[in-house]
């Protein structure tokens, strides 16, 4: 069976709670399309205002990060269990700021993905490589070790209904994007991965991203790769841009 597109936007630290509700009504009408699953990946603050927004569309509200324990003394963190009373279905784990700027280790990303799965919530965990490391020719090598280290302990149930979100650092925000040979190697690269750790149906079964400066111009012909699921999207999910690529042509 062909998997189904996942359509994600990261909008990272942007949008106060009533720009949100605003945003979410530009989008309403641009990112209808019954054939794909879209999710609007928000601040903490931002998720009780979306998913009251995006209620009666097919849009789904996912966090952009989680702790590991249940409650208690982490002030300013916050839990899992929050994430979902709040309505929202995913939440995005390993992204390369997160990684970058709060020093998360695979080890600790590990946690969470298990955590989430806990929970029910579905992760979208993103690796990714520097410019130094594709420059080396270590990419792929990178890749798998990210993927691995990250899925420790993760079943093969639980892999093939999860989301990896792959995202070339030097790809993000910088309006260069990967070449959709380049983009499509490494996300073929974790199919085999995936098939590796567990089997065949798990590696057909889980959706892989590609984000980095995807927009309204280079959508199609990147989902149109056949290990490219969908699109992890910064920038261009704050604006109605977004709804072109929801409705990206096949
Ligand atoms: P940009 O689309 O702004 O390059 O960001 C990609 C990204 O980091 C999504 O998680």
């Amino acid at each position: 069976m062909a998997r189904r597109k996942i359509i994600a936007g990261n909008w990272k630290m942007n949008m106060t709670p009533s720009e949100a509700k605003a945003l979410v009504e530009t989008l309403k009408d641009l990112v209808n399309n019954p054939e794909v699953d879209v999710v609007y990946c928000v601040p903490a603050i931002d998720i009780v205002p979306v998913v009251e927004a995006v209620k009666g569309t097919n849009v789904e509200v996912g966090a952009e990060n989680m702790y590991i324990e249940e409650k208690g003394a982490y002030t300013g963190e916050i839990a899992p269990a929050m994430i979902v009373d709040a309505g929202a279905k995913y939440v995005i784990i390993g992204h390369s700021e997160r990684r970058e700027y709060f020093k998360e280790t695979d080890e600790f990303l590990n946690k969470k993905v298990l955590k989430a799965f806990e929970h029910g919530l579905t992760p979208i965990l993103c690796c990714g490589e520097s410019l130094e490391q594709r420059e080396a020719g270590v990419t792929l090598d990178w890749i798998r070790l990210q993927i691995k280290s990250d899925l420790q302990n993760v079943t093969a149930e639980q892999a093939a209904s999860m989301v990896i979100a792959y995202e070339p650092i030097w790809a993000i925000g910088t309006g260069k994007t990967a070449t959709t040979e380049q983009a499509e190697e490494v996300c073929k690269a974790i199919r085999e991965t995936i098939c590796e750790i567990y089997d065949e149906a798990t590696a057909e079964s889980i959706r892989i991203q590609y984000g980095g400066s995807m927009n309204a111009k280079n959508c199609d012909e990147l989902l149109a790769q056949p290990d490219i699921d969908g699109g992890l999207i910064g920038g261009a999910s704050l604006k109605p841009d977004f709804g072109r690529i929801v409705n990206y042509v096949k």
